[in-house]
């Protein structure tokens, strides 16, 4: 069928019209559970009144001004993002790709203003960090980097969750600036690294003097049960990336900067027409607010506990189950085998909506409202739909 719509994704044949809470309808009142939440982007669910109401009366006052001029909502989200992420300041974009566009720029001109001409930034095998040039560069999937050649030079790829690896590259390069890797690999397939990876990491870091640079697009803004997932390893980044959440529907993304890294994007280096506006700005503190009153990340971790407990319990001993696993509401359950045709046949036997990435891996990212009976039936259709495999 022709469509004006350029076809970058292979869509399915249903179209939403209205959402409420963890539901989407359709146009003829059919109920669609929503174990996906836009890929990590509607943290509070559909149309929660808190976000909706916030949006509409911003957008009835002031939607956008230039970032030629003080912004009040900018200054305040900034405020309250640094203080959440233990950090000094926030460069605000659209995106997350565009936020680890800033992070990826920030690291060269740190790396020029310690005398290296051709920084470098170790990236990890099976990372996604977005689709532009530089951030596909970075991505750790030549699936996505086919057909784009020449890629953006100056990306040492190591594996992931390996830091003797890294430690191979310090001794092999030295003009290495910094480090940018996801906490949990989403894309790549909900991949949980041994829980002292981020601290050895950060500890080479430190003694190299590289930049920590953690990519938090999705599992940021409380989607692992703290609001960010380094919270997890007590550390600290020096850069830090967020967006799909951040926004719960409005499309905002930050580069959060700490120490050093601050001082590093000053004036002329870097910008966003749209970054920062206050219509995104009002909805992010409005997410956080809500994250906070509703206490959502600790919502986050019991709900991401039951559900874990729960498919483990009724998977137990089916052969085609590998591994079930999970940080809060980051969720996967590994195959033995490819399983995308599941995506599909949730919707249409089991009105649920789940996704599936690299291949075998069911992702669930339901929204951090959700609750316990919720739960339970994302558990029960999940199970019924591995088990027609
Ligand atoms: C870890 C991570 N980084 C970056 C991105 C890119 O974000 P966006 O699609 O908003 O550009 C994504 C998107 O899936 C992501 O998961």
């Amino acid at each position: 069928m022709f469509s004006p719509v350029m076809p970058t994704y292979a869509r399915l044949p249903i179209s939403f019209t209205h959402g409420g809470g963890v539901y989407l309808y359709t146009a003829d009142g059919t109920r669609y559970l929503d174990a996906l939440s836009g890929i990590a982007v509607n943290s509070l669910g559909h149309s929660h009144p808190v976000l909706s109401k916030t949006i509409a009366d911003q957008a009835a006052r002031l939607m956008h001004v230039s970032n030629l001029y003080r912004i009040e909502e900018q200054e305040r989200l900034a405020a309250r993002l640094t203080e959440l992420a233990g950090m000094d300041n926030v460069f605000f974009c659209n995106s997350g790709a565009e936020a680890n566009e800033a992070a990826i720029k920030l690291a060269r001109l740190y790396g020029h203003q310690h005398g290296h001409e051709s920084p470098k930034i170790i990236v990890a095998d099976g990372s996604f960090h977005g689709r532009t040039l530089a951030t596909l560069s970075a991505t750790g999937n030549p699936k996505i980097q086919q057909g784009f050649e020449p890629l953006v030079d100056g990306f040492i790829r190591v594996p992931f969750n390996n830091i003797s690896a890294i430690e191979s590259a310090a001794k092999k390069y030295d003009d290495i600036v910094a480090v940018l890797i996801e906490p949990i690999q989403g894309e790549g397939g909900i991949r949980i690294p041994d829980s002292s990876y981020l601290q050895a990491v950060s500890q080479l870091c430190k003694s190299h003097n590289w930049l920590l640079m953690l990519d938090e697009v999705q599992t940021g803004v409380g989607r692992t049960g703290k609001w960010f997932a380094y919270q997890h390893h007590d550390i600290t980044p020096d850069v830090l990336t967020l967006a799909k959440g951040l926004g719960g529907g409005m499309p905002i993304g930050a580069c959060i900067a700490h120490g050093e890294a601050a001082t590093i994007l000053t004036a002329g280096k870097h910008g966003s027409t749209f970054g920062g506006n206050p219509l995104a700005c009002a909805a992010a503190l409005a997410v956080l607010d809500t994250i906070d009153t509703e206490s959502l990340c600790s919502n986050a971790q019991q709900i991401g506990t039951l559900l874990v407990n729960t498919l483990t319990e009724n998977l137990a001993g089916n052969p085609v189950v590998k591994e079930i696993r999970g940080k809060g509401l980051m969720l996967a359950i590994e195959l033995d085998r490819q399983c995308t045709e599941l995506v599909k046949k949730g919707l249409d036997n089991e009105r649920i909506l789940i996704n599936v990435t690299a291949d075998s891996v069911i992702r669930l990212l339901p929204p951090l409202i959700i609750d316990q009976s919720q739960a339970n039936d994302i558990a029960r259709k999940v199970t019924t739909l591995i088990e027609t495999l």
